[in-house]
């Protein structure tokens, strides 16, 4: 999709839907824009979601769509961004804009922003004077890391920049100020020709790719980094672990050291975009035999299983655009797996806290 420095793209434009939902109202994609002295350019004050939705027998269909906005109202409450949002508005909105697009498979993005009052105008750093403003856009996005990486797997390296310390900028809110320290990871990756790169904490254990959370298969269990590691507490970090679950997988969140990842059988990341990529060298040093594991195989074939409406989900996963009522997937066992779900497995430093448990269900 990119070139290897990722300063020109390959592909043609993304297909993208031709209205946008802001505050209520579908306008057009041309009219969704912002003052240049909003308050969110100057100060990086955004929170906002990637979800995606997929093609299906039944038509396109979201993932998670209730847990991705119960983050984002989530990173919101840090954020004290006082709105008027509500759960069951976000979700509506996303259906009908996916319906609307036409599109088979798609993905969606809100924003909720600092905006600028334009009859009392305030520039200063507090953004308790800003009016907020909230959109969700949606567009045509294929293989975030490239095409053939779902299969033949991606170079990376480990990232002289440091992740978020939780103290600093929480890592756990989805914020656009926090992929300032995203890009710079991702910008020294490409410029020394790696896909991608991988940040360690603040400590020195391995925290998450620039826009991915990341996982190990030592032997025959799975590991992955806790929040306390300053990850973000990705959704499909939680579906893997998940799908490990169903499928007898051991899973843990644990600590990880940076030399571990060396001698990894397998790596992997997880994300919305990148949804779950073999990592194939780390440093230029070859991951287990170098080709996506048999762990990381099965995993993914669940998970795209899943995502087709063509397996059962643990939990409520799908939200169907074109079914009046919203059915969602075929649930393993009613009830279980609800869609708040609590975060990771058990582990010793695991944090045992429901990062976006939803109000009710669905
Ligand atoms: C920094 C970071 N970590 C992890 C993830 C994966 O999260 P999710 O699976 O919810 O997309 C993302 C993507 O949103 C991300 O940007």
């Amino acid at each position: 999709m990119f070139s290897k420095d990722g300063k020109t793209k390959n592909v043609s434009s993304p297909k993208i839907c031709d209205v946008v939902w802001h505050d209520g109202e579908f306008i057009k994609w041309n009219d969704a824009r912002v003052h240049v002295m909003s308050h969110v350019l100057h100060y990086g004050s955004s929170v906002f979601e990637g979800i995606r939705c997929y093609a299906t027998k039944n038509g396109p269909a979201i993932f998670r769509l209730r847990e991705h906005m119960q983050r984002l109202l989530n990173s919101a409450k840090i954020y004290r961004m006082d709105h008027n949002l509500s759960m069951d508005q976000l979700v509506a909105a996303s259906v009908e804009l996916a319906r609307r697009s036409g599109l088979e498979q798609c993905y969606i993005r809100p924003i909720l922003f600092r905006s600028l009052d334009e009859v009392h105008p305030a520039f200063g750093v507090n953004p308790f004077p800003n009016p907020l403003a909230c959109y969700i856009g949606a567009w045509d996005w294929g293989k975030y890391l490239g095409d053939e990486a779902i299969e033949k797997g991606v170079d990376v390296c480990v990232s002289t920049w440091n992740r978020l310390t939780p103290n600093s900028m929480p890592a756990m809110a989805k914020s656009g100020a926090n992929y300032m320290n995203s890009q710079l990871i991702k910008m020294e990756a490409l410029v020394n020709g790696f896909a991608e790169g991988i940040a360690l904490d603040d400590r020195g254990y391995v925290s998450e790719g620039s826009g991915e959370n990341i996982f190990m298969v030592s032997g025959d269990t799975v590991l992955t980094p806790p929040l306390s590691s300053s990850i973000l507490a990705g959704i499909t970090r939680d579906s893997v672990i998940q799908i490990c679950h169903t499928l007898g997988i051991p899973v843990k969140e644990r600590s990880i050291q940076r030399a571990a990842l060396y001698v990894a059988d397998e790596l992997f990341f997880s994300g919305t975009a990148a949804e779950i990529t073999p990592i194939r060298s780390v440093d230029r040093i070859t991951v287990g035999s170098g080709e996506r594991g048999t762990i990381t195989t099965k995993i993914q074939q669940a998970f795209f299983e899943i995502t087709k409406g063509e397996r059962p989900a643990p939990g409520p996963w799908l939200t169907y655009v074109n079914d009046k009522k919203q059915a969602e997937s075929p649930t393993r066992k009613a009830g279980e797996g609800a869609s708040g779900t609590r975060s990771g497995s058990s582990g010793e430093d695991s944090q045992a806290i429901l990062v976006y448990q939803t109000a009710g269900g669905d």
